[in-house]
């Protein structure tokens, strides 16, 4: 089962493979997700508009407690994070990966446990440091060396902080370049090849602040094959055994990070993770077996398979241009709301779903309408030849790295939130005014 396969998912049935599982065709033509048409919902909060399926949210984050019953999942935050995610996700069983203060205060603030909050960042700030301090923060994971003897310090005398050590096993995998990160050649967490992560265990084995907990590697993200993970976790236990043999300590955790692949078009592949699962367990037991070592308890941290299949953005279209053989569909977003596209030239499916259309499609690509030629939603996709002004067109696959890499570009603002749930929406986040850019423009 991918998790694309959600069970009883009418949406798939109806050639909406990427859409949530909730989604319904309606008889004039449009479409409702969570029982709620996505005409209503840009008509009542206006648009552009992101709409999370709290169901699909909810479904996924069980998916997973069911997938790895004895491991801990944690969500990873910089997907997405609003308050009604912290509670969803905590409501659903899993922990938390955050990577900055902002993350962790949300969702401290907003009534998430910090014991089962992990803190990430290869370059964490003294208010970073200084939040999970404070709020307890269940497990910080080193990234740097001098990061040891910081937090040491920042603990202090007769503390004692929980702690993981980010390690790079050498495999590369990932969608992108820009999301590779189990090599050398990146800027995230300590080398096995090098020694410099064993070198770094030594010396936090030394403080006494310190405890550490186990290691931890994210091999890159968008990553559809289980098979780069199994050598990771092969080399991570290779390393757990030499620090037994070599300090004596029996490290109880490992965190195999996030990164789990998802189709954002139909037909698109996506990781398998009930196999990513079973692979995974066997692989462990099998390697700690060999090298004798007591299994660690596992850890992950999905990001994107949790929350991008739960959002579709919701565009109003302002023009349509024939230029040559072109045609431009330019909406009232674009590369403020969502950058992947000019990033990582990530390829979506948006679908016309504000009524019925019998043109013939035509190749069309659909941009923003930011002040840039690079401002690009989806090349190549196929909509109605008579497409036109007000129409709305949604984007599935939208509840990832999407608003949470959103930006403040040509001051447009960034799109409202809303969640849809059992036939009913509701206002998660509100849409960014020119007075919240007002209040924060304080000088003259
Ligand atoms: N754990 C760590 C330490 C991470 O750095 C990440 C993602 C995750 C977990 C979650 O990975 P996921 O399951 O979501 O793939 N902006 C890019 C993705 C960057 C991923 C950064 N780290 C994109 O839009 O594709």
């Amino acid at each position: 089962m991918t998790i694309t396969d959600l069970p009883n998912a009418p949406a798939a049935a109806g050639g909406l493979t990427v859409w949530p599982a909730s989604t319904t065709r309606l008889p004039h033509g449009g479409l409702a997700v969570g029982g709620v048409p996505l005409a209503e919902i840009a008509d009542r909060f206006d648009t552009p508009a992101y709409v999370l399926d709290e169901g699909e949210v909810r479904g996924r984050c069980r998916t997973y407690r069911d997938a790895f019953p004895d491991a801990d999942v944690l969500y990873a935050a910089k997907a997405f994070l609003c308050r009604a995610m912290v509670r969803w996700v905590h409501e659903e069983g899993l922990g938390l990966d955050v990577c900055s203060a902002g993350e962790l205060e949300l969702a401290v603030t907003s009534g998430f446990p910090p014991k089962r909050i992990v803190l990430h960042g290869n370059a964490k700030s003294p208010r970073d440091l200084e939040a999970a301090l404070r709020l307890g923060v269940g497990r910080i994971v080193i990234d740097s060396p001098s990061e040891i003897a910081r937090i040491a310090a920042a603990v202090g005398p007769g503390g004692r902080q929980k702690v993981m050590v980010r390690v790079v096993p050498g495999v590369s995998a990932g969608g992108h370049d820009k999301i590779r990160t189990g090599t050398d050649d990146q800027k995230f967490g300590l080398s096995l090849t090098d020694g410099g992560a064993q070198h770094a265990v030594k010396r936090i084995l030394g403080q006494p602040q310190l405890e550490l907990t186990g290691l931890h590697c994210h091999i890159g993200s968008q990553i559809t094959e289980v098979k780069p993970y199994l050598v990771a976790l092969r080399r991570m236990v290779g390393l757990m055994a030499r620090i037994r043999d070599a300090y004596g300590v029996v490290l109880p955790e490992l965190d195999m990070g996030g990164g789990h692949g998802i189709a954002y078009r139909p037909g698109e592949p996506a990781l398998d993770l009930t196999a990513l699962a079973r692979r995974l367990r066997a692989e462990l037991i099998e390697g700690c077996a060999a090298a004798r070592l007591t299994a660690p308890r596992l850890l992950i941290e999905p990001g994107r398979a949790v929350v991008g299949p739960a959002g579709v953005a919701l565009y109003r279209v302002l023009a349509v241009k024939h230029t040559g053989d072109k045609v431009f569909v330019a909406v009232d977003g674009g590369m403020s709301d969502n950058p992947r596209p000019a990033l990582y030239g990530v390829r979506y499916a948006p679908r016309l779903v504000s009524r019925t259309s019998a043109a013939e499609p035509r190749t069309t690509m659909v941009v923003g309408r930011h002040c840039e030629a690079g401002d690009v939603l989806a090349t190549d996709v196929h909509l109605p030849g008579d497409i036109r002004p007000g129409d709305l067109l949604a984007v599935p696959v939208a509840g990832a790295y999407q608003l949470s890499m959103a930006s403040g570009y040509n001051l447009v603002g960034r799109p409202a939130v809303v969640a849809v749930h059992e036939g009913t929406a509701r206002l998660l986040v509100r849409r960014e005014t020119l007075q919240d850019y007002r209040s924060r423009d304080i000088g003259v």
